[in-house]
């Protein structure tokens, strides 16, 4: 097994290894691997949807989409590029931040990748949290945030007012490492509880020109066969639309996870 530095700010490539070879006894030195580095590329795998399922499986229960699963998995999703037509993940956020519960990681494997392009990109939040000044971290501390998917439901012709949405503190810690971590989305959050949306207008903008800083980034650039899962309670991750039309079918999973602390 090979392992190489995704970018300075976040993620590992690890070549050599079989997926489907990682048992309940060599899986918590993978577990060290993923709270230390946050995003892991597998390169090379070839899974079927049960192999990738199985894999996910060690890190805890899978989420289940009742509307959105494939025939292949019940857990499993099938994200197809359908151009620019369904283009809703092209923001940075954390994966379905509008409730209460939220899914532990997501883990995507490229059946199908562009030429070039189509990147996913991930920022480190825990580093986002670490570069704001004592003061405000100190502010942010006392401060939850509302969270609500009324924008998405929009999208899909629901109705805004039966969304989901959810409270969660702006400064979340990590359930496993204890590391604190930015938690805020520009999509979802709308203000601080206990505030207005207009007091929260400005803070919340500095938090999310903040949060994106290049050096807290890394992209993951597509090869086949590249299997990778991202820490949803520390990093945003943002979906690059720039392939145009060019093939791009993945498998998507979710882990269960908990709600943020
Ligand atoms: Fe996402």
């Amino acid at each position: 097994m090979h392992i190489q530095r995704l970018a300075a700010p976040l993620g590992a490539v690890i070549e050599g290894l079989n997926v489907r070879e990682v048992t309940t006894q060599t899986w918590p030195d993978l577990n060290r691997l993923f709270n230390q580095y946050k995003v892991l590329v597998f390169r090379n795998q070839k899974l079927t949807p049960e192999d990738q399922a199985n894999f996910a499986s060690l890190w805890g229960p899978l989420v289940h989409h009742p509307y959105a699963s494939t025939k292949a998995h019940p857990a499993i999703m099938t994200l197809t590029n359908y151009g620019k037509k369904k283009d809703v993940n092209q923001h940075w956020h954390s994966d379905m931040i509008y409730n209460p519960v939220l899914p532990k990681l997501t883990m995507l494997y490229g059946l199908e990748v562009p030429s070039i392009g189509g990147n996913t990109a991930f920022s480190n939040q825990t580093l986002a949290w670490a570069e704001l000044s004592e003061g405000l971290r100190t502010t942010l501390r006392s401060l939850r945030a509302v969270h609500s998917a009324a924008g998405l439901a929009r999208i899909y012709g629901e109705d805004p007012k039966k969304a989901p949405f959810a409270k969660h503190p702006v400064m979340r810690t990590h359930a496993e490492t204890g590391e604190p971590a930015l938690f805020v989305c520009r999509e979802f959050t709308e203000r601080f509880v206990g505030w207005s949306k207009a007091e929260s207008a400005a803070l919340l903008e500095y938090l999310f020109q903040h949060r994106a800083r290049p050096e807290f980034q890394a992209r993951q650039q597509w090869r086949r066969g590249d299997l990778v899962m991202w820490d949803n309670r520390c990093l945003l991750h943002f979906a690059v639309h720039d392939h145009g039309d060019e093939p791009r079918v993945i498998h998507r999973l979710q882990v269960e996870g908990e709600t943020p602390q």
